[in-house]
């Protein structure tokens, strides 16, 4: 197979950054199209990197049969309906995370999947191909800390970003911090538990920032995650760290512990000047997870051309999404749910 030609969906924050690597730094991949609603965005890509074909229209880019695969990093709310149109038009398809924002559409869209077993489909739960994540499993895996029974995680945006975030919330529902944030470390807690969750507590408010609860979300928030064979999970999510982007995630086993970003040092400098001793901190998402970005996007395009399947399957995007809105159901009814499965 020659190389595999990728048209892509959204060309915001992270949209943008999943085209770079599309173009320029994956050998066997051609961004061959680029489609956003924003033509001036579409126009400015496809100019500045020499794009084949640019659409505003999602539906004009599926009548491309040029095309091999397309790569969706538009709003959540549009995922699963531009994941059953690209698989019915014939297309090997990645999407961003969440699967969906609901868990109807997520259970259906798992099931256009299943009926497409010779396209390649895979999630955007980019974490699962960052290195010091995979080492952490790997420990796992090799008894190193017995058998795993608590994770424990801070997901936090930089309070810095929180006007990006504005914005990005504003032009479309994200599903709220449960859904839109705290996934990543839901479906985290489930592969290194080997476990599913069972029920969910989750408070939370909007403390620094009121007019986040102005959207019915929450700015800082916190879930106590029952799961399988009584495994514990503790899950804080925000959107208000004054230090920066921290993402540290603990694992608590039987025989030993694992720690991954305990302190979210942007790289291995120290700074000595009239502050003391400073190590700086990572700054976002694009940053801290640029390689996992990339390793994922890799992983895609090599399923692509060996026929064969990601291990992280549309399963684990329904059962985060079930997972991050029962969070939300509980944050929003002050109720302890029980997790649909
Ligand atoms: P954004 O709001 O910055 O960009 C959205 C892009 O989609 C824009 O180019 C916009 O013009 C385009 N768009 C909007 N409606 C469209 C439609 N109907 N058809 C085609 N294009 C449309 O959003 P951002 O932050 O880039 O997020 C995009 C997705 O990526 C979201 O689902 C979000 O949850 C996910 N995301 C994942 C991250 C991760 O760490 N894996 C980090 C940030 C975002």
């Amino acid at each position: 197979m020659g190389k595999v030609k990728v048209g892509i969906v959204g060309l915001g924050r992270l949209g943008r950054q999943h085209a770079e690597n599309l173009a320029f730094r994956i050998p066997n991949c051609e961004l061959l199209a680029v489609c956003s609603v924003i033509q001036d965005e579409v126009e400015q890509v496809q100019k500045e990197w020499d794009v084949k074909y640019a659409y505003t229209d999602y539906d004009e880019m599926l009548k491309n049969k040029e095309l091999d695969a397309i790569f969706i990093a538009s709003p959540s709310g549009f995922h699963c309906e531009q994941i059953e149109k690209a698989l019915h038009a014939g297309f090997h398809v990645f999407s961003e995370k969440p699967l969906g924002l609901y868990l109807e559409e997520a259970v259906r869209v798992q099931e256009v999947v299943n009926n497409h077993p010779d396209k390649v489909f895979m999630i955007g739960f980019m974490r699962r191909y960052d290195r010091s994540y995979v080492y952490a499993k790997k420990k796992i895996e090799q008894g190193k800390i017995g058998d795993p029974v608590l994770v424990r995680c801070y997901g936090l945006d930089p309070a810095k970003a929180i006007n990006g975030f504005m914005q990005f919330a504003k032009n479309n529902y994200s599903g709220g911090l449960f859904l839109d944030m705290a996934i990543h470390d839901l479906d985290l807690a489930r592969w290194y538990l080997n476990a599913e969750a069972k029920q969910v507590w989750a408070i939370g408010g909007a403390y620094a920032y009121p007019e986040i609860a102005q959207l019915n979300d929450a700015e800082t928030g916190a879930a106590l995650v029952k799961f399988e064979n009584n495994k514990m999970g503790i899950f804080v999510a925000g959107r208000n760290c004054a230090h920066g982007y921290h993402i540290e995630t603990e694992i608590i086993g039987t025989k030993g512990t694992l720690r991954i970003g305990t302190t979210p040092d942007k790289n291995m400098v120290s700074v000595f000047d009239d502050n003391g001793v400073v190590k700086e901190c990572s700054d976002g998402f694009l940053e801290r997870f640029e390689q996992a970005y990339l390793s994922e996007a890799e992983e895609f395009i090599s399923c692509i051309r060996e026929n064969r399947q990601p291990s992280v399957t549309v399963e684990d995007g329904v059962l985060s999404t079930a997972l991050g809105y029962a969070c939300k159901e509980s944050f929003e009814t002050g109720e302890l749910i029980s997790v649909q499965s």
